[in-house]
């Protein structure tokens, strides 16, 4: 079970809007892509302001949240990667300690409805709590973090501009780091200029075959321009759920054993390595996986991965996995990646 403190009194300080009547600064974004769907996230609870964007990013880059000084979210979560973790299969925190899966992108946060490969967090808002408290990665008490906050040279300045006084407490601190997470939107790839009808949107016929592929054999479940339908499926990755149940660690429905939330493939080609316990180190080696090779079976394994004739997995021909990965490539937003505002 994920470790977090959803008590009464922290949400009722979340869902106060009482905070804001001393915000000046007018609300900074971010723009919503018209190819997007609602945001799940309620932004005129927590509009994102110059200086609120500016304290959550000083927080995000700042290894003072952690127990020993030493670990920063930006630590798992670099700019260039799509805010994941390259090269680590699995988180690496405080300690040198490693943690059991794999860090997931920083992007387009406003859309999702649940957090984490299991989606044991329902709202951006609780998120931080998580890593913070977590004990191979940050390690430290929310409470001793904003006392470490308060004695800083900086920060209670920073909360000034950002929320009217100097006072450094939960809510404000959890929405400086949601108006930072906020403004990374990814929507800037050429994909999204071809759907968009803009210029710079020209897909090769390679591309577009891609596309057609995906759209038949893959976006059942990355579907939508999030690439996610947002539910927890079991694609076959594993099949001995002892270290890592999914899902079923958050909701203990045995139906749920083995499946994990769908994640965006905004950006893919920048985030590898690739699944929950980054078992795979290229795109090749996740479209060979689907094409069969290592499809693992168990009892939740996905209806989408077997087929009639009773073989496990996608059926993908060399050409049309060429066709995916040049597709696949299509969904890299440079803008995003190289964007000087989100990096430190
Ligand atoms: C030691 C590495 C590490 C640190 C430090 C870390 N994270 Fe993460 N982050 C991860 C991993 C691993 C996951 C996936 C965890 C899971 O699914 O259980 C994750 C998931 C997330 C997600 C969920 C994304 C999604 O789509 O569900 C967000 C948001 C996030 N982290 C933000 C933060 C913030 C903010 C901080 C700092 C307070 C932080 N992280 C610190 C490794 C880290
Ligand atoms: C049945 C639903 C389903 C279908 C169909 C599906 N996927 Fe996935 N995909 C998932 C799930 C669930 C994961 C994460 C599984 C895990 O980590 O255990 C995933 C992970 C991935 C990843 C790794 C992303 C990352 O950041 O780690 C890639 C790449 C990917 N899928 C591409 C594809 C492609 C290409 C197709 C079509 C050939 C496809 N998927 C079809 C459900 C699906």
């Amino acid at each position: 079970m994920k470790k977090i403190l959803i008590t009464g009194v922290l949400l009722t300080l979340l869902l106060s809007s009482c905070e804001k009547e001393d915000k000046k600064e007018p609300f900074i974004g971010p723009k919503l892509p018209s190819n997007f769907p609602q945001p799940a996230y309620d932004l005129s609870a927590n509009p994102v302001t110059e200086a609120g964007f500016a304290l959550g990013k000083k927080l995000f880059y700042d290894p003072i949240l952690s127990r020993d000084n030493t670990i920063a979210c930006a630590d798992c979560h670099i700019s260039f990667a799509a805010f994941t973790h390259p090269d680590h299969p699995t988180s690496h925190g405080i300690d040198n300690l490693f943690g059991k899966r794999n860090a997931l992108p920083v992007q387009n946060m406003l859309w999702r409805t649940s957090f984490f490969w299991d989606g044991g967090v329902p709202n951006l808002d609780l998120v931080p709590l998580n890593p913070i408290q977590n004990p191979v990665e940050m390690d430290e008490s929310p409470a001793v973090v904003l006392e470490k906050l308060r004695n800083h040279p900086e920060y209670p300045g920073l909360f000034r501009e950002a929320f009217g006084s100097e006072e450094v407490n939960t809510a404000r601190f959890l929405q400086a780091m949601s108006q930072f997470m906020a403004m990374l939107v990814s929507a800037d790839s050429r994909y999204d200029h071809y759907v968009r009808k803009e210029p710079g949107g020209e897909m090769s016929v390679e591309e577009l075959a891609g596309l057609a592929v995906f759209q038949q054999k893959c976006a059942a479940c990355h579907a939508t321009d999030l690439f996610t339908d947002q539910s927890f499926r079991n694609n076959g990755v594993i099949d001995d759920f002892s270290l890592d149940k999914g899902r079923a660690e958050v909701s203990t429905f045995s139906e749920d054993i083995g499946k994990f939330a769908v994640p965006s493939l905004r950006n893919v080609a920048a985030t590898a390595p690739y699944m929950h316990n980054g078992k795979f180190k290229t795109l090749e080696s996740v479209l060979d996986h689907y094409a069969g090779g290592g499809v693992k079976d168990s009892p939740t394994l996905d209806p989408l991965l077997r087929q009639s004739d009773g073989t496990l997995g996608i059926p993908l021909s060399t050409a049309e996995k060429a066709q995916l990965i040049a597709f696949l490539n299509t969904l890299t937003d440079e803008t995003f990646l190289r964007d000087a505002r989100f990096a430190q």
